[in-house]
């Protein structure tokens, strides 16, 4: 059996990840290609405690949150992700590692040395196949996450810090074109499926079926 493709969306908060995530799972099922959404934090029971706990209340250590975010990773790859792509389903991940390299890297200033070496025993070499990072500005971004009323509770911080965030994972997709593609997120949503499915059929599927 064919082993399962590992897919994750990034980028700051209001890009759209969630309903992209959602549109590209049913395209591909739709295709007859047996499909998994899940997220970070979250995916199974713990990560889902983890991701309350963390959202609710915000840790005064950056390291705190930084080892929960690592802590619901490790369980999410061994219960629900490693599983899952050996069964020969597609996982579609709404954040990843790219979130922890630039929310505790960039924003927190946390040693990019450990991060890699916790992204080494969480994740190891199942690196994503593809990461498709929806890039927005960061005024629309909380536009739309103030209009649906969802705002995080990064959304309470300054616009420069949305703008760091963004340029993190601006710096990631230039730094690994191999792995990551850029989409602009501030089209219709129609259009940025259409982006998604277009990088999604040339990097992965052309070689898949
Ligand atoms: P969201 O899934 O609704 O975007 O909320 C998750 C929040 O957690 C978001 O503000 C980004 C943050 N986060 C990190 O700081 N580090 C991580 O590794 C992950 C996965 C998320």
């Amino acid at each position: 059996m064919q082993r399962g493709r590992f897919i994750t969306f990034e980028g700051g908060e209001g890009t759209g990840k969630s309903t992209q995530a959602r549109r590209l799972a049913e395209r591909l099922e739709r295709a007859g290609i047996a499909t998994l959404v899940t997220r970070e934090p979250g995916g199974t029971a713990l990560g889902e405690d983890i991701r309350a706990l963390i959202l609710k209340d915000r840790p005064q250590d950056p390291l705190t949150e930084l080892l929960l975010f690592a802590a619901a990773r490790a369980e999410h790859m061994t219960a629900v992700i490693r599983p899952a792509l050996d069964d020969g389903t597609w996982v579609i991940s709404d954040r990843f590692i790219d979130s922890t390299r630039v929310y505790q890297g960039k924003l927190y200033a946390i040693e990019p040395e450990l991060i890699a070496l916790l992204e080494k025993y969480t994740v190891g070499h199942e690196i994503p196949d593809l990461t498709l990072i929806l890039d927005l500005p960061p005024d629309a971004g909380l536009e739309r996450a103030a209009s649906r009323g969802t705002l995080s509770r990064y959304d309470a911080e300054r616009i420069e810090t949305h703008e760091t965030l963004r340029q993190g994972f601006l710096e990631i997709a230039t730094s690994e074109p191999d792995r990551c593609v850029l989409i602009d997120g501030n089209l219709p949503i129609e259009s940025v499926a259409t982006a998604v499915w277009h990088a999604v059929t040339e990097r992965l599927l052309a070689n898949a079926v």
